[in-house]
């Protein structure tokens, strides 16, 4: 299906310049427009949902309700949303000791309304992931929350509960991951070349140490903090930290793989922060192949220079790597433009989302510069070289500590963007944002109608056991039988700092066939079998045709 993909041509480079001025005016109309997207004819649309929530949205995560929790940092100062009841937080620490305003919110996706949440502590970059009942997770920050778990369930009235020393050691940058036993391992964090583990057995009472992280820390730059972490089918974990990764067995706390560094040797991890996703696990296949998809980031010592006003250009290159061959290589591949801060997610076709950030700087207080508007879209079965096409531009830059996290209709919300140590609206460069966007992607324009599948069953949420064929019943408006039908669930990530944490999307195949007299369809397909594969909780699932999905439902594996 071609028409999806309007590939991007390379600017056409000026045939014969041999006229002064008009190098001289190309000089000029260059720098002039570098700041400006790309406008050629793209997909996707923009859509604002909310001017102001509040609060700038530095770390969100979908719940199975539907809803979005989000937070910023109770360190802010004052928000532009009070907290309910007379409510107030009080923090010795904190620029303003009383604030009574609200720093975290709960975003309806249905009806694009927000409330007001309160949390007692700093969740100024924290971590966290969803645990198998569906309650978020979450660990960490600064000062009072270094070493808070915090708890919030997925209901309409709930509000944030906290453990008060629940770590061992404080975390701030550190990694989550959920894993197959319901546990979640925390790795690193500044100045933390260790991981534990919440909630903790007899066994696990400890820090356990990582080296790894103390070998790929660039001195007080570090390059290394919110590590790129992946859940392997073999049962390891995978980590990517500055520009190299390992294969790591968290229950022996032994390295059982080092891959190679990528080959520029540059900084992919904050405050050089590029992302990285774990492409799609395809389980209709006999063994189950794993890559990893690393982008962006800030060449070395951009940090420094940033720090002296002069903002290097960011990275143009992706890296993958099939990390399950006996001799992985990374492939590099070039972007359609710089990027620095740019989250990836990964979407219900298989397909990778590159969004937000700039072209130029780095992550951290007014060290960025030059938006990039458009979201790219990178084609991940697409030929080398044939994979990237640029989406319709935001007209909102969304820097540092800003978020994207994919909707189960399909659309990404977008939100946050603070670069300023305060909340500040006027005289700087990029202004604190407290709004919401939802960036559709080009699936989901109308001139794609007549191949979307519409789930007729089972009846959200569903509940399925590990090992069950599950039917899923379907609709397409389209008279054609649908040809090229996959079953996807994708786990919703805890997004923050350009990285989605516990982001994983499995590929379950299948054919489809016509129900009996009847425009209906059904596909059988077999949730894994296995708690390392897909570890228990809830997911969304999508019935893609031919890179078109439907829109998700929740099922909940247990
Ligand atoms: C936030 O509140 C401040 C102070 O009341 C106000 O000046 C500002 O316009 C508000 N900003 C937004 C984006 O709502
Ligand atoms: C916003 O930043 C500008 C420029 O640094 C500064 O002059 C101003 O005081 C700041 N405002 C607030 C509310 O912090």
């Amino acid at each position: 299906m071609h028409t999806l993909q309007k590939q991007i041509q390379s600017t056409p480079k000026a045939a014969i310049m041999y006229n002064p001025c008009i190098i001289l005016s190309l000089f000029f109309a260059l720098i002039l427009f570098s700041a400006l997207p790309l406008t050629e004819a793209a997909g996707g649309r923009w859509r604002m949902l909310q001017k102001s929530v509040g609060i700038a949205a530095m770390h969100m995560q979908l719940l199975r309700n539907d809803r979005v929790v989000m937070f910023d940092r109770t360190d802010f100062g004052p928000s532009n949303l009070s907290l309910p009841g007379g409510k107030c937080l009080r923090d010795p620490k904190a620029v303003v000791k009383v604030d009574c305003t609200a720093h975290s919110i709960e975003y309806n996706v249905v009806a694009n309304t927000f409330r007001p949440l309160m949390v007692q502590s700093d969740v100024w970059c924290s971590s966290g992931s969803v645990f198998t009942d569906g309650t978020l997770v979450q660990t960490g920050g600064f000062n009072s929350g270094e070493r808070r778990v915090r708890t919030f369930e997925p209901c309409s009235t709930c509000d944030w509960k906290e453990i008060q020393l629940g770590l061992l050691a404080r975390r701030w940058y550190a990694t989550n991951h959920i894993l197959p036993d319901g546990r979640q391992i925390i790795i690193g964090g500044r100045r933390q070349f260790n991981y534990e583990f919440y909630p903790k057995t007899a066994a696990t009472q400890k820090l356990f140490d990582l080296p790894f992280l103390a070998e790929t820390n660039d001195n007080n730059i570090e390059n290394n903090l919110y590590p790129f972490v992946f859940l392997q089918p073999d049962g390891n974990l995978f980590i990517f930290a500055n520009n190299r990764a390992i294969l790591f067995d968290y229950t022996k706390n032994r390295v059982v793989r080092t891959f190679p560094a990528i080959p520029d040797g540059e900084p992919r991890c904050y405050p050089s922060t590029g992302s990285a996703v774990m492409l799609p696990l395809k389980l209709d296949a006999k063994s189950i192949e794993v890559e990893v998809l690393v982008c962006g980031g800030a060449p070395k010592g951009s940090y420094t220079k940033a720090n002296r006003g002069v903002f290097v250009e960011a990275l143009k290159t992706c890296a993958r790597i099939k990390i399950t061959d006996r001799n992985p290589k990374w492939v590099m591949e070039t972007m359609p433009q710089p990027r620095v801060m740019v989250d990836m997610l990964l979407l219900p076709n298989g397909n990778v989302l590159l969004i937000n950030g700039g072209s130029a700087g780095t992550a951290g207080w007014e060290l960025g510069r030059k938006p990039v508007l458009n979201p790219v879209l990178y084609h991940t079965n697409n030929p080398l070289g044939r994979r990237f096409e640029l989406q319709n531009p935001t007209t909102i830059p969304r820097m540092y500590h800003s978020t994207a996290i994919l909707l189960r209709d399909g659309r990404v919300l977008v939100g946050g963007s603070n670069p300023n140590s305060l909340y500040n609206f006027t005289g700087v460069l990029f202004p604190t944002e407290l709004s919401l966007e939802a960036f559709s992607p080009s699936y989901l324009d109308p001139e794609f109608s007549s191949f979307r599948p519409a789930i007729q069953y089972p009846i959200s949420p569903a509940k399925v056991r590990h090992g069950q064929a599950l039917k899923v019943g379907f609709t397409v408006p389209g008279r054609v039988a649908p040809t090229k039908v996959s079953v996807t669930i994708l786990s919703p990530a805890f997004n923050t700092h350009s990285f989605s944490m516990n982001q994983r999307l499995l590929n379950l195949g299948s054919r489809a066939f016509r129900l009996r007299g009847s425009s209906k369809y059904e596909v059988e397909v077999t949730i894994p079998g296995s708690l390392i594969v897909a570890p228990s909780g809830y997911y969304m699932l999508y019935v893609v045709h031919q890179e078109i999905p439907s829109e998700g439902i929740w099922v909940q594996i247990a």
